[in-house]
């Protein structure tokens, strides 16, 4: 049976007007004013916003780190991104020390399929560059749909990577028509102010963030930057969480550079004040990069704003408080960097962004969902409502309020990082390729019904899409 959405008022990255939408099994068949026919069921959308489900590029589920994995693994992370209204999410497949790619994506695969609440991709973490690795990546990585890698710049002696590989990885990147993401800290400097920090006693969690300073950020996005132009290459800045990193993206950008990038919710709406919490606390705070003084999040929110952002992932990387960051409770450089944050991407970019008067409708709906698609080689299918288009949809109604807490969320870790904010707006329904699988916060099917993604090659219409970035 189609089902026809009646009454809302569509909104795309570009477009907002009132018009029912006609879903046929996975697809949009129809948007219109008369679009519905004999035997259709009717779901009520009057007073609400339709919005493309969420596209959140950037998480981390049922990843190892040192002696233990994230609290969240591919079942409770999906089934979080589904109530918060995200349809798609793209996780880290991350490669052992002497592993290889496809053994890699293997892995990931184990771990997500017949698992995933929502649909899901992968980009491929590398951690271990050789000949047959790079061989790798020409071939294997983008027969399976994995059309983007990510290499970081920071974790010496884990997954840092030196100049040298990023450089190569880049030059191929741009023949193979893939996207390097890139973590951008100085790892090297990171690793001297940690030893000097710990030298000293200093071992709370706070001290974390002093020995991550800006400008490890900025110099190793502006290092990166200029090895993407050397290779001439484009280049996603992961988690842009300074001011001084997004002036660099933003001097790449108006020199014509293929650059992009990306933040988290938790650099627009959280400071560095919260390393000042009581006692061992602050160790919720503790990811990479850190928090920021407050005057970066307006600077952050105007790069949104006028697109030198584009995209808000939610870097989702849970670990408990209690039995997992306590790992690091008499040494802050031992404590799981990350946080959570797949559930409440969505609606708090929309609470701050939309209901805060930062950016328009139009403005959330690009950096929610369609950049991500248009950037990851998921668009059209993924990321807008189209005619044609898989009926990944949110019916948010904005009348509703509510309040962020551990206790109520979907996500399984012992804290949010979000607790006691308000959220203006929350799906009332939320359709999965034409599946209804939110209704009121609730989802509506024990089984998990997410496919993997095959992705599109970021050449394969990306340049052209990605000059439309929103
Ligand atoms: O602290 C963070 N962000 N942990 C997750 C891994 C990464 O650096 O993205
Ligand atoms: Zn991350």
């Amino acid at each position: 049976m189609a089902t026809v959405l009646t009454g809302g008022t569509v909104i795309t990255a570009v477009d907002c007007y009132q018009a029912d939408v006609r879903i046929d099994g996975e697809k949009i068949v129809a948007i219109g004013q008369h679009v519905h026919q004999a035997g259709d069921q009717r779901i009520d959308a009057g007073g609400c916003f339709l919005f493309p489900g969420g596209i959140d590029p950037h998480t981390h589920f049922d990843l190892p780190v040192g002696e233990t994995a994230t609290a969240d693994d591919f079942t409770s992370g999906t089934k979080a991104a589904a109530v918060g209204g995200t349809t798609t999410i793209i996780d880290f497949a991350t490669q052992n020390k002497g592993e290889s790619l496809a053994q890699a994506l293997t892995n990931w695969h184990e771990k997500a399929d017949g698992k995933s609440y929502v649909d899901y991709g992968f980009h491929l973490a590398v951690s271990d560059l050789n000949e047959s690795v790079l061989e790798e990546m020409a071939t294997v990585i983008q027969r399976a749909g994995v059309t983007s890698l990510k290499l970081y710049m920071a974790y010496k002696n884990i997954l840092q990577v030196d100049d040298s590989t990023l450089l190569q990885v880049l030059q191929l990147s741009r023949k193979a028509g893939l996207l390097v993401c890139v973590h951008c800290e100085n790892g090297d400097a990171i690793d001297v102010l940690v030893k000097e920090a710990r030298d000293k006693g200093y071992v709370e969690p706070k001290y974390h963030a002093f020995t991550r300073p800006i400008i490890v950020e900025r110099e190793a996005t502006y290092r990166a930057i200029c090895l993407a132009e050397i290779a001439g290459a484009p280049l996603y800045v992961v988690h842009v969480s300074s001011a001084a990193a997004l002036q660099a993206i933003e001097e790449a950008r108006s020199r014509g550079v293929a650059i992009y990038g990306e933040t988290c919710p938790q650099y627009l709406l959280l400071d560095e004040s919260c390393y000042d919490a009581e006692g061992f606390s602050a160790a919720k705070y503790v990811m990479s990069p850190p928090l920021r003084p407050c005057a970066n999040q307006a600077a952050l929110w105007t790069g949104l704003k006028n697109g030198a952002l584009s995209t808000v992932g939610s870097d989702h990387c849970s670990f408990n408080l209690v039995g997992q960051k306590d790992l690091g409770r008499s040494d802050f450089s031992k404590i799981p960097n990350g946080g959570p944050g797949v559930e409440n991407r969505f609606g708090l970019l929309y609470t701050q962004g939309v209901g805060g008067g930062k950016i328009s409708l139009n403005q959330f709906v690009a950096i929610a969902s369609t950049n991500a698609a248009k950037l990851f080689g998921l668009f059209p299918g993924k990321g807008t409502i189209a005619v044609g288009s898989d009926a990944d949809i949110v019916i948010w109604d904005p009348t509703v309020h509510s309040v962020i807490s551990a206790r109520t969320q979907m996500q399984k870790v012992d804290y949010n990082l979000y607790e006691g904010t308000q959220q203006i707006g929350k799906p009332r329904h939320v359709f999965l390729r034409g599946r209804n699988i939110v209704t009121d916060g609730f989802l509506n099917d024990d089984a998990p019904a997410g496919c993997y993604l095959v992705r599109k090659p970021y050449s394969a219409g990306g340049e052209y899409q990605c000059s439309g970035l929103i």
